[in-house]
């Protein structure tokens, strides 16, 4: 089955579905990216801050897909902000990962109290315009954060990869990123499980015939999300990509939509301050 694509604000394509590798050992990221290249993903949401891009990079090389067939997301971490930093930081990131070049990358938080983001994004314009990365973004920011860095720097992100799922549908968020042009996707886009025994998840999943996992990510892809929930287990990473063929109603989409209870699992992004190695 064809997967369905993005298009981001500068021209590039990207898979709606993929797969992040969030708290994935670094020994096991190899067979887990293995894995999911062999189960059909096309994306894979790392970071700097997982500690695993080494072995992202090793089960990247080892696979039978080749790279251009791979749309490899990584996120500059928030040790790294600032113009120099940030251009070191990706160094880093290229010198583990062994990659030639990243399809996206992130400012994984935007860090509102420290006050560098317009300067870390500066960076990534450079790094994009000497084709080192072909699109760039952001996560975590608000719509304060975002106006500043287009007011100052021209450059709209491609994609804002912002907490998301049925606990915290960020119907706010998603308005803000679409009115600039920009993809929203969804992160703990499973909620890490806190609402697989809300009633209509399970109602929709038993007139499906489909896991709750299932009938989760298929309300982010309904609603033109991108989403990538992180299994590593191959069985689970199968059922979570295994969403292609089947529809929820409208009002299945608009009764997990009450769902709301404006939960988050993470921090908050403008308290958000944390310098240290995850
Ligand atoms: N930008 C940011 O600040 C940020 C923050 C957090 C996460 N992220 C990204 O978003 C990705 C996904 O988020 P996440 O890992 O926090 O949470 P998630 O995808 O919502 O949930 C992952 C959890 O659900 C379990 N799971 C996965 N598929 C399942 C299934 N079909 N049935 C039952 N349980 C299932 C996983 O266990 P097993 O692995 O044991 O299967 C894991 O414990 C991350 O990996 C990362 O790439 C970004």
């Amino acid at each position: 089955m064809t997967q369905p694509m993005m298009t981001l604000n500068d021209g590039n394509r990207m898979p709606q579905l993929g797969t992040g590798i969030f708290q994935i050992d670094n020994d096991k990221t190899p067979e887990v990216v293995a894995a999911a290249l062999r189960t059909g993903y096309r994306l894979i949401d790392g970071a700097a801050a997982y500690k695993n891009e080494v072995g992202m990079g090793e089960g990247i090389r080892n696979s039978d897909v080749p790279r251009d067939q791979i749309f490899v997301t990584s996120k500059l971490w928030n040790d790294s902000h600032g113009h120099d930093e940030a251009l070191r930081a990706f160094d880093a990131t290229m010198e583990r990962s062994g990659l030639d070049y990243l399809d996206l990358y992130l400012i994984h938080w935007p860090l509102p109290k420290l006050d560098r983001y317009v300067e870390t994004w500066k960076a990534l314009i450079r790094l994009r315009d000497e084709g080192r990365i072909r699109s760039i973004g952001v996560a975590n920011f608000h719509e304060a954060h975002l106006r500043r860095i287009v007011d100052e720097t021209g450059v709209t992100p491609a994609l804002n990869q912002i907490e998301l799922h049925p606990s915290l549908t960020q119907a706010e968020m998603r308005a803000v990123n679409r009115r600039f042009g920009i993809i929203t996707q969804s992160w703990t886009p499973l909620g890490r499980g806190d609402s697989f025994e809300a009633e209509p998840i399970k109602e929709a999943a038993e007139r499906t015939g489909r896991s709750v996992a299932q009938v989760i990510v298929r309300w982010h892809l309904q609603h033109g999300l991108s989403v990538i929930p992180k299994s590593e287990h191959e069985k689970r990473l199968a059922e979570n990509f295994d969403v292609l063929d089947f529809e929820l109603t409208a009002d299945e989409m608009a009764a997990i939509d009450r769902l709301d209870n404006d939960h988050r699992t993470g921090p908050h992004p403008d308290e958000f301050d944390y310098r240290e190695q995850l």
